[in-house]
């Protein structure tokens, strides 16, 4: 059992503000097809929702990346489209295609029967996935950090508008303007939904969660101050007045100079940038105001080489100075060589 407290975590540490001589390192979608050995485990799981629902598997392959490269966190192994499958959307990942779900209409009808599911409370939905947070937490390192997630409420609902991924997320930026109370009630309830299940995540042993907003770079300025600050502002006070000074990071990708207001208004620990925000940029004006987290192009990951080590050494010297988780400006892609991700992470600790 661990018993470090969590604040001698080096994750943990910079979620309060200390800035460390050697960042910590952890990677999005770290679990996942680049590695053989998830792949061998996702082979013999049946279907992806399979594989998120089984807590032994799930268990199995949050621990993967850890085992190999020592990452000072694991993610929890799950999906952000286990909420909307939770609410009844009937959520399938067709393979070679991505994830599927019933095209949510924003009729009353279908938003009462939604709202019904949000009552009963998600996470008893989703007791698969919490067992595997206790699991995963009896097993890890004491040094390592166990990150829960949830996707935040604009784009969970974008992929339920829609019934699936899209170039522009154009179905549900449409429902703002021609259902704008339909999409009102839809954002409340996800916001209930997330904070159900964070609790629940941070009970079962996480000691922190991410907010992913893969899709916060799709709104206008009305649209972010609406649907990307205001439900991540509303989950982080719902969640810490049921869980005092849980630790929260939120990831608003494509948010531009946004992520400044994102840090000062949204109450998270941190905020997690993507590959695109100019590095003086983020020191300046988003690091003053909250530990940062990134934000390495996934692609210099899979050229290695150059490309790899003058990312990195940008950086640890623009963003060493201060708080600083290291990590991908986004996931992780399935042609990464495992051996370029074992160099990442020397490069990052210097060893
Ligand atoms: O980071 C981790 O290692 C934890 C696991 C994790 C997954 N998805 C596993 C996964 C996390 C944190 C997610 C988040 C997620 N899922 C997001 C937000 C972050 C992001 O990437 O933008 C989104 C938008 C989704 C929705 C989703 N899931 C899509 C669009 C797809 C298909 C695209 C793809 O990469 O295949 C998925 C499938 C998915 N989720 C896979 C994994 C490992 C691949 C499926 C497989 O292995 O068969």
């Amino acid at each position: 059992m661990d018993n470090t407290p969590f604040s001698e975590k080096a994750i943990m540490k910079v979620l309060a503000g200390e800035t460390l001589k050697t960042p910590p390192i952890w990677l999005m979608r770290q679990a996942g097809r680049y590695l053989p050995e998830y792949r061998e485990v996702r082979a013999k799981a049946g279907s992806f929702l399979d594989l998120c629902y089984s807590p032994e598997l799930a268990t199995r392959v949050t621990l993967q990346p850890v085992e190999r490269y020592g990452f000072d966190a694991a993610i929890l192994f799950s999906d952000i489209l286990v909420v909307p499958d939770a609410l009844g959307r009937n959520v399938r990942f067709v393979e070679g295609e991505g994830p599927r779900l019933d095209p949510l209409s924003l009729s009353s009808d279908e938003l009462d029967r939604l709202d019904e599911r949000v009552q009963a409370g998600v996470s008893a939905f989703l007791a698969p996935v919490i067992e595997t947070v206790s699991r995963v937490r009896a097993k890890l390192p004491m040094e390592t950090t166990l990150l829960g997630f949830c996707g935040a409420p604009w784009t969970v609902a974008t992929y339920m508008v829609a019934g699936r991924g899209g170039e522009e997320q154009i179905p549900a930026r449409r429902a703002i303007f021609d259902h704008p109370d339909g999409m009102d009630r839809l954002i409340g309830a996800l916001v209930t939904a997330s904070i159900d299940y964070l609790v629940a995540q941070l009970r079962a042993g996480a000691d922190a969660v991410q907010i992913f907003d893969s899709w916060a770079g799709s709104l206008d300025g009305e649209g972010f101050r609406r649907f990307a600050i205001a439900p991540v502002r509303a989950i982080v006070a719902g969640v810490r007045k049921a869980v005092p000074g849980a630790r929260i990071i939120g990831f608003p990708k494509g948010a531009g100079s946004w992520a400044a207001r994102y840090a000062g208004e949204t109450g998270v620990d941190a905020v997690s940038l993507d590959w695109s925000q100019p590095l003086d940029f983020v020191r300046d004006e988003v690091q003053t105001r909250s530990p940062v987290q990134g934000n390495l192009d996934p692609l210099r990951l899979v050229a290695g080489g150059r490309a790899l080590t003058e990312g990195v050494e940008a950086i640890l010297t623009m963003l060493g100075s201060g708080p600083l988780i290291f990590n991908l400006g986004h996931g992780i892609t399935p042609d990464a060589r495992p051996e370029t991700v074992a160099e990442l992470v020397r490069r990052v600790r210097g060893s």
